[in-house]
């Protein structure tokens, strides 16, 4: 019987355990991450290490550098998970890596450390769609949350709204342009800020007036669409005028003005599908999801809504390892492993039909 079978047998008896452990790794991006998870809800240990430091120098993330180190990096990351766990390799029951999307090189080393220690222990292996895993981030965060809910995934690829299901996920709207995250570092990049741009932007605008620059509200014709291309190019016309007129505003204020618009935008199309479909769970998801202003507004408005909203601690709102062991888990429940033929897949979709459902 060859692995890929055996391996299909061996999920099945897993279904059954008590106790499921699963060793999940990230490395689509700029962290190289190793997590031990329990039953797909408890965090036993979650590393992260941030390449930030590497990429500043450049203003962004240099793939090259990111594959490197993340192969530098993951042995030392998963035996830190282990020990922090207080468990062996032995004691995992199934290895987990991101599949995509990412970086292809960056996602090649996790992916491919995952495939050699499940190959080696004989464990099953499951592949985890990135976005997938920001949306089980909350899972870890709300033991008792379970699907159906609508997710605003707000991150630097993504920005979608999605009804997640027992049985899988419906596109509900995304964005036309740019996503949330990149608007927020493009924004950031034209205020003179370092990578990486959201976060920064985030900061300053916390200290700023968000009346002191009109900026347009975007307005897509999709109700449950998002777009961001328009208030940038807005944003960028401004920040121009000004310096064309000699003046010098406040960049904290210019950093609140744009925040306030796109945070209005996401949480305006967020309410208004809550609100016409009759959603009363609302998860928030992705890197963006630790923008102050935006917990804040979904915050005050689902109150208002008498809509339950969850969202990812801070500590679970970047990239890290325990919400690909919390999607893997649920992968498992439904005997999704992958082959060894699996492959990393640096625009894998959500949604293989691409397109809306309404
Ligand atoms: O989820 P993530 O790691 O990226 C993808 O998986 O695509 O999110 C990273 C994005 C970046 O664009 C980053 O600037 C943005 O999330 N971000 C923020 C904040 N923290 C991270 N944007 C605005 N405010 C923040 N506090
Ligand atoms: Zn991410």
């Amino acid at each position: 019987m060859s692995y890929d079978e055996r391996m299909k047998i061996e999920a099945g008896k897993l279904r059954d355990k008590e106790q499921v452990r699963i060793l999940a790794i990230e490395s689509s991006c700029d962290e190289t991450t190793a997590a031990v998870i329990g039953n797909g809800r408890k965090i036993l240990s979650n590393i992260v290490f941030s390449q930030i430091p590497m990429h500043i120098p450049y203003g962004g993330v240099v793939p090259e550098i990111a594959s490197r180190s993340h192969i530098e990096k993951l042995d030392a990351v998963t035996v830190r998970a282990l020990v922090e766990a207080g468990l062996a390799l032995g004691d995992m029951d199934a290895i987990a890596a991101t599949q995509g999307p990412g970086l292809v090189g960056a996602l090649l080393t996790g992916l491919s450390y995952a495939k050699g220690l499940a190959y080696g222990l004989g464990k099953p292996l499951l592949a985890v769609n990135h976005i997938y895993g920001h949306i089980c981030a909350n899972y870890l965060a709300y033991p008792d949350l379970n699907p159906p809910f609508l997710c605003l995934v707000a991150s630097g690829g993504h920005s979608h709204l999605i009804q997640v299901r027992e049985e899988g996920f419906d596109l509900l709207g995304c964005t036309q342009d740019d996503a949330a995250g990149e608007a927020f570092d493009k924004a950031a990049r034209v205020l003179g800020l370092p990578y990486p741009g959201g976060p920064r932007l985030d900061d300053l605008a916390e200290k700023g007036n968000p009346t002191a620059f009109t900026l347009p509200l975007p307005n897509p014709a999709g109700i449950y669409d998002f777009s961001f291309s328009g208030l940038k190019t807005a944003f960028i016309n401004l920040v121009h005028h000004l310096d064309q007129k000699g003046e010098t505003p406040n960049p904290k204020d210019l950093a609140a003005s744009f925040r306030l618009r796109v945070v209005e935008h996401l949480c305006e199309r967020t309410l208004k599908a809550c609100r016409n479909l009759g959603w009363d769970t609302l998860a928030l998801a992705g890197g963006v999801s630790a923008n102050r202003l935006l917990r804040r507004e979904l915050a005050k408005r689902c109150e208002e809504a008498g809509i339950r909203l969850v969202m990812p601690p801070l500590s679970l709102c970047g990239d890290n390892a325990a919400m690909i062991g919390a999607a893997a888990y649920a992968q498992l429940m439904r005997l999704d492993v992958a082959g060894l033929d699996v492959n990393a897949s640096p625009a894998l979709k959500l949604f293989p039909e691409e397109r809306l459902k309404r």
